[in-house]
């Protein structure tokens, strides 16, 4: 069969596709022009995608023999799963391989809003760092202050257990609380949105980008959290109105932002990088040599058992099987 990867693996997944179908592979480390994945695409059978590749009924109508689109990342919503569903295409992600890593990079952003971290760094190279002092550069401590996060999927859990190793407080609010004895396990409280975003020193947002979710912290919610507390999102930019969180930012109605992710990725909005109390990421939640490398073998596994016809291990939508 014909597949398209529409972005660079390592050359033993590439190998791996190789030994059972014809497949195109865009070599470079960039985006996939979207035209040029349209022009690709009419005689696919196989579609391995990257998370910026936007796969929407446009793309699926010019891939009348595509079977399965299977994602290079846990986040989907480039993806439109009932467009591709009610074509029969099976669509899958690589839940699990990156939890670690996005939750590391996570705790990694709450020490460097809490500590100054990168503003240090720009201080110090600049050759300003010329004497200690007491009150010199100080940041807030983390140790037993109260993390609320927001979204208590696989992703939300592991940063709770990190923020354990901290004697945080930990607050969660999801669309399903956990079972009790999982939240004494993981020592957290669940708390609704407002209470949290009230009491919370560091939130931190772990919710897929769905419609139900898209601008779930806006100017309000903002208004919600303490004036010195911290927003951290590896999640998906537009869980947060960035315009509104640039003016809450600007105004120091809250302390600060660690951001990884954008609303308009990779474009920024206007003011963002003017900002001192924001630290900001290129969206490298997953960006380990160890993670990215199981994320392809993930995404192979599901391409080739799609294209076998098996239902693949992290197939979001299993019904299309059913439908045959
Ligand atoms: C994902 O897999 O959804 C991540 O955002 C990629 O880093």
């Amino acid at each position: 069969m014909n597949v398209l990867v529409a972005g660079n693996l390592p050359d033993t997944e590439i190998d791996r596709i190789e030994k059972e179908h014809r497949v195109q592979v865009h070599r470079q480390d960039r985006p996939m022009e979207r035209r040029a994945i349209l022009e690709s695409i009419g005689d696919k059978q196989g579609l391995l995608s990257m998370i910026t590749d936007t796969v929407d009924s446009d793309l699926l109508d010019r891939a009348p023999g595509l079977k399965i689109v299977a994602n290079f990342g846990v986040g989907y919503n480039n993806i439109d799963v009932p467009a591709a569903t009610r074509r029969g295409i099976m669509v899958t992600n690589t839940p699990g391989v990156l939890t670690d890593a996005t939750a590391d990079l996570t705790m990694a952003l709450v020490l460097a809003v809490a500590r100054r971290v990168v503003e240090g760094d720009r201080y110090t190279r600049q050759g300003r760092f010329r004497f200690w002092a007491p009150f010199h550069f100080l940041g807030h401590e983390i140790t037993g202050k109260t993390l609320g996060i927001v979204g208590m999927g696989r992703i939300g859990r592991a940063v709770a257990r990190r923020a354990a190793g901290f004697d945080m407080r930990v607050l969660y609010h999801s669309r399903n609380p956990l079972a009790e004895e999982e939240e004494r396990k993981l020592s957290v409280h669940y708390a609704g949105l407002k209470t949290l975003l009230q009491e919370a020193d560091f939130i931190s947002l772990h919710t897929p980008l769905t419609p139900q979710t898209r601008h779930l912290i806006g100017s309000r919610e903002l208004d919600w959290m303490k004036s010195d507390a911290f927003l951290i999102n590896t999640a998906r930019g537009a869980v947060v109105d960035e315009q509104a969180l640039v003016e809450a930012l600007k105004q120091r109605r809250i302390g600060g932002a660690g951001l990884d992710v954008y609303e308009n990725e990779p474009r920024l909005t206007p003011g963002l990088e003017c900002l001192d109390n924001v630290v900001l990421l290129p969206h490298v939640g997953s960006a380990t040599v160890e993670t990215r490398r199981r994320m392809a073998a993930m995404a192979v596994d599901n391409l080739l058992a799609g294209l076998q016809g098996r239902i693949p291990p992290n197939c979001l939508n299993p019904d299309v099987v059913a439908m045959e």
